[in-house]
């Protein structure tokens, strides 16, 4: 298993480079099931959740090419509409293929994901809005079944709650069905929106993708197409917090601004200079002392959930108290522990974490939990005094690309060893 070594105190100075959106890629992946024309897609992050993703499709009975950064996908029929249990355990957008399954051949198998480090996520909502749209759903041996010989039909589904993947596993099931649907209470993130664009190149009727209500037209069939995936808006977000917490002045190029802008505006308030050289590209500097800011985690155009660990470090190095608040998942706070473990001043209650800083963190063996928990680690190191070690980098290669040759490039000490 490789590990991080990381030996802090370097401000990190100069440009780093986004990679694309590994929670769009994943279901622009899932999308290409819905044809048996080519679908190419551009921007593609080389991180091991595409590679799972892409291992599933194959199964499933698609040819995938992979070029670069590029990935063409052809689907010319379902061969094994499953999703099995293996790698549903590993990856939990698995589950993304259940709409576009269902649509195109009318039946799919996908294990349910079971437990997660950072909290229940179940995908019920993902069933209820199938069955809205008509499909016969029976669950036995660990497994969703769902049927709609027929094609499904359009319907209103009102989500109980924002689900990122239930809106967009809903939203390729409705393509194909019969008439009209109305997803209400739909996710709003910019993944949401990217990922209509590319059904809508494939002909697809959608409109409102990226606001609360999505109409979808159902089409008889789709085309092939070609689409650029849009920038990680959270890896940016991470090099962003990466430059303030080592007090270093780093320009994050080949971003969206504006999906990140929850993030951003906590950032000038913590009191790091904030600039957009130009419109695809952010310059964080900080030089003199940061502030403590409370922050609370909210669905899009909120602060994203997927960023609150990352946050959590910075809030370290400010001084004063943070309360961070995660709403969107009940048990997002295993990086804690370890950053207390670097010296940080953490208390959890419940579902608020306080921050007391400044706190000099040192270096220490430290294990990554998860995705962005590991990101959070990774930025503590870069702050702390000597020598840190993560284990456990591979939740961090599920979702950054080359995080540790990036970093280095703008000065980080950072080397990955076996
Ligand atoms: N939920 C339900 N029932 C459902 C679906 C969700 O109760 O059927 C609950 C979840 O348990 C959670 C909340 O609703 O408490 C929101 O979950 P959501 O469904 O929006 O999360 P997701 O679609 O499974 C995506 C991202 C996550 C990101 C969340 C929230 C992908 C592939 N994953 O997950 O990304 O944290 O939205 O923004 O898009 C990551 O990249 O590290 C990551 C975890």
């Amino acid at each position: 298993m490789d590990k991080f070594v990381i030996n802090g105190g370097v401000p990190l100075r100069g440009e780093i480079a986004t990679s694309g959106s590994k929670n769009s890629a994943l279901p622009a992946l899932a999308a290409a099931l819905l044809t048996e024309e080519p679908v190419t897609l551009h921007r593609i992050p080389r991180v091991r959740d595409i590679r799972t993703m892409q291992r599933l499709l194959v199964d499933i009975g698609a040819k995938v090419d992979v070029e670069g950064e590029s990935v063409q996908l052809t689907t010319p029929r379902i061969v094994c509409p499953e999703a099995p249990y293996e790698l549903v355990k590993t990856m939990r957008a698995s589950s993304l293929v259940l709409g576009p399954l269902v649509a195109r051949s009318g039946r799919a198998r996908v294990s349910l994901p079971g437990g997660c480090a950072i909290g229940a996520r179940p995908i019920n909502l993902h069933i209820f809005g199938l069955e809205q749209l008509g499909a016969r759903i029976r669950q036995s041996h660990g497994y969703i079944e769902a049927e709609a010989p027929d094609g499904l039909r359009g319907a209103v589904v009102h989500f109980d709650r924002i689900t990122v993947t239930g809106t967009e596993d809903l939203m390729m099931a409705a393509v194909l069905a019969k008439g009209e649907t109305v997803l209400r209470n739909a996710a709003r993130e910019p993944e949401v929106a990217d990922l209509a664009g590319l059904l809508i190149k494939m002909g697809a009727k959608i409109e409102g993708a990226g606001t609360s209500t999505i109409r979808i037209q159902g089409v008889t069939e789709l085309g092939g197409a070609a689409h650029t995936i849009i920038p990680d808006r959270i890896e940016a977000g991470t090099f962003a917090i990466a430059g303030a917490i080592t007090g270093g002045d780093l320009t994050v190029n080949g971003c969206v601004p504006d999906h990140i802008g929850a993030l951003l505006a906590k950032l000038q308030q913590v009191g790091v200079e904030v600039t957009q050289p130009q419109s695809n590209a952010v310059r964080v500097r900080a030089a003199g002392r940061l502030r403590s800011v409370d922050m609370t985690t909210e669905e899009y155009p909120g602060f994203a959930t997927d960023l609150q660990a990352q946050y959590m470090a910075l809030m370290t190095q400010a001084e004063g108290i943070a309360i961070i608040i995660e709403t969107i998942f009940e048990n997002r706070f295993m990086h804690a522990q370890e950053l207390a473990r670097m010296g940080a001043n953490i208390r959890l209650d419940g579902k608020q974490a306080i921050v007391a800083g400044p706190r000099e963190l040192t270096g220490a063996g430290v294990i990554a939990s998860d995705l962005r928990a590991s990101a959070s680690l990774v930025l503590a190191a870069l702050v702390a005094r000597g020598e840190t070690v993560i284990d456990r980098v591979y939740h961090i290669d599920r979702g950054y690309e080359k995080i540790e040759a990036k970093l280095a490039q703008v000065g980080a000490k950072i080397r990955r060893v076996e």
